[in-house]
């Protein structure tokens, strides 16, 4: 990653976590306190983020396809997003709050449609071998719990969510294994906890890790 001498370097944070583990809040109260101190903050989300990932989302989130069509799709959106928005805003020197990132592909494409991690290791190094987020918050909670605050939403649902149970059960083993294959970047966040708590925790690993 390139940036101007004596500038700051962006900061690259991705939010992870099974459907329903309340991310989006999350983001919105870590991109305020960012900006309190000082950051230009770009918030954006995977998969899409630019006018063709959001036309690759519409598919992937309510069109049928194989699924490994599934997966590179989610590669193909990445490899736009990170040319047109993630690596310019790095190199200002600005942070990127990205819900969602390849940690996604693995826990989604690989835990939970069973797809081999192994092709995934080849096309994130063809993707974005050199950068990785700096810092990862995973909102961890018990998939039963996940399901009832969907439910509780009252809106129509995409095909993920559509999934069952053993699913997202699957997705939440996985994004826990990688977690404590890379603890120095994932930090694990209880999301079964009241706000007020969440915030507080989301904070202080985002000053332990980054400011
Ligand atoms: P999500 O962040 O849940 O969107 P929203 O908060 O608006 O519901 O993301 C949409 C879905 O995309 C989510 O169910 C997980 C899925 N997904 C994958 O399966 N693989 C990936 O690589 C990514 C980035 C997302």
């Amino acid at each position: 990653m390139s940036h101007a001498e004596g500038k700051q370097p962006g900061r690259f944070v991705t939010f992870e976590g099974i459907d329903g583990a309340g991310k989006s809040s999350h983001i919105a109260t870590a991109a305020a306190f960012v900006r309190r101190h000082g950051k230009t903050v770009v918030c954006t989300r995977e998969p899409g983020g630019t006018r063709l990932g959001e036309k690759l989302r519409e598919l992937l989130l309510h069109e049928a396809m194989h699924l490994e069509t599934e997966a590179l799709l989610m590669f193909a959106a990445r490899r736009e997003h990170l040319e047109q928005v993630i690596e310019p805003a790095l190199a200002r020197g600005e942070w990127v709050i990205c819900d969602r990132f390849s940690d996604a592909t693995y826990a989604y494409q690989s835990g939970g449609r069973g797809l081999d991690q192994s092709k995934f290791l080849q096309l994130e190094q063809w993707v974005h071998g050199h950068l990785q987020p700096h810092l990862t918050l995973l909102f961890d909670l018990p998939s039963a719990v996940a399901r009832r605050r969907i439910a509780a939403q009252e809106r129509s649902l995409d095909r993920f969510e559509r999934e069952q149970a053993d699913f997202h059960e699957r997705v939440r083993k996985a994004y826990l294994e990688r977690a404590a294959a890379a603890a120095q970047r994932i930090r694990v966040i209880d999301a079964d906890q009241a706000p007020d708590i969440i915030e507080n925790l989301i904070k202080k690993a985002v000053v332990d890790y980054c400011l």
